[in-house]
């Protein structure tokens, strides 16, 4: 579908791109011409991850904590510097930990709402401010997550992603006047780092969770940095505003009185 000068020259800056899905999505950008800047808080892994991107194309990175503005301000100074402009930034860094609402205490949920609402908003508006609305032209793509029918579990970043998705809509709205599109891709359970983050209880229970998915797979990170590269891309012109789900339909909750199942068993 792409070509290998589909993103030539363009600078992209992937938050969280050191690990997982963002380090697959900085890694295709490069491998299509785009100049990639990576950021996220651990300076070591980032500089590590950057080498490994080196020899897909021209990678840079700076260590920028999304829940400092400070830090975001001096990664937007880099950038400037480095680049002069910027044309492409996806909102991927961001985390979670699994606990019933009624367990999660005021540092929990605020520590998430931090890093995957208000570190989302910093970013967006600096990067706005610093480029996208004087240059009349910019796209960005938030990874939320699959919290279509709410997210049993992870309460805190249910309300976060929701959040992050209306916000979203919003703004194609407000910033169409800047020519900036704006949309979110939402993964459901990916293979990624960032599942061997849960503990051992949930990840017993994975095996059975895939059977749940229409599509009987979790997702690769190849599968949601596909998504990212196309609302990215000319090919999404004109595309703004929505949630692309990458989730082999399970916000679908597929065949809810097991109907389909039961008819599928006359015929087998
Ligand atoms: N894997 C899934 O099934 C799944 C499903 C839905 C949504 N997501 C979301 O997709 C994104 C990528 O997930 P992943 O699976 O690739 O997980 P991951 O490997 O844990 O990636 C998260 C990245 O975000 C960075 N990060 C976290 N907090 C940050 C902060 N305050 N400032 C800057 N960087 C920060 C981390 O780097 P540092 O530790 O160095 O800061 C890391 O590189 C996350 O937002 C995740 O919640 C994942």
């Amino acid at each position: 579908m792409f070509k290998s000068d589909t993103f030539k020259d363009q600078i992209i800056l992937v938050t969280g791109g050191r690990s997982g899905i963002g380090f697959q999505i900085a890694k295709d950008f490069l491998q299509l011409g785009a100049k990639v800047i990576i950021c996220s808080r651990k300076e070591d892994q980032l500089k590590t991850a950057a080498e490994q991107l080196a020899s897909f194309g021209e990678i840079s990175w700076q260590a920028c904590d999304i829940r400092k503005t400070e830090d975001i301000q001096a990664l937007a100074n880099m950038i400037k510097e480095k680049h002069k402009r910027l044309d492409v930034l996806v909102n991927n860094a961001g985390g979670q930990f699994p606990a019933l609402a009624e367990y999660i205490n005021d540092k929990g949920w605020n520590a998430v709402i931090n890093n995957n609402l208000n570190g989302t908003f910093s970013m967006i508006r600096e990067m706005a401010n610093t480029f996208f609305i004087p240059q009349k032209n910019g796209i960005i793509v938030n990874i939320i997550a699959d919290v279509f029918r709410g997210f049993p579990g992870m309460a805190h970043t249910g309300a976060a992603r929701a959040g992050v998705e209306n916000l979203t809509k919003t703004l194609a709205q407000e910033w169409s006047d800047f020519n900036i599109r704006i949309n979110c891709v939402a993964p459901g359970i990916i293979e990624s780092s960032g599942l061997d983050n849960y503990p051992k209880q949930i990840q017993d229970m994975f095996e059975e969770a895939q059977k749940a998915i229409p599509l009987k797979r979790f997702g690769k990170v190849e599968d949601v940095s596909n998504a990212v590269t196309f609302l990215a891309s000319s090919m999404a012109a004109y595309v703004t505003g929505i949630s692309l789900y990458v989730d082999g339909a399970q916000h679908l909750n597929f065949d809810k009185m097991g109907l389909a199942k039961v008819l599928k068993s006359f015929i087998s």
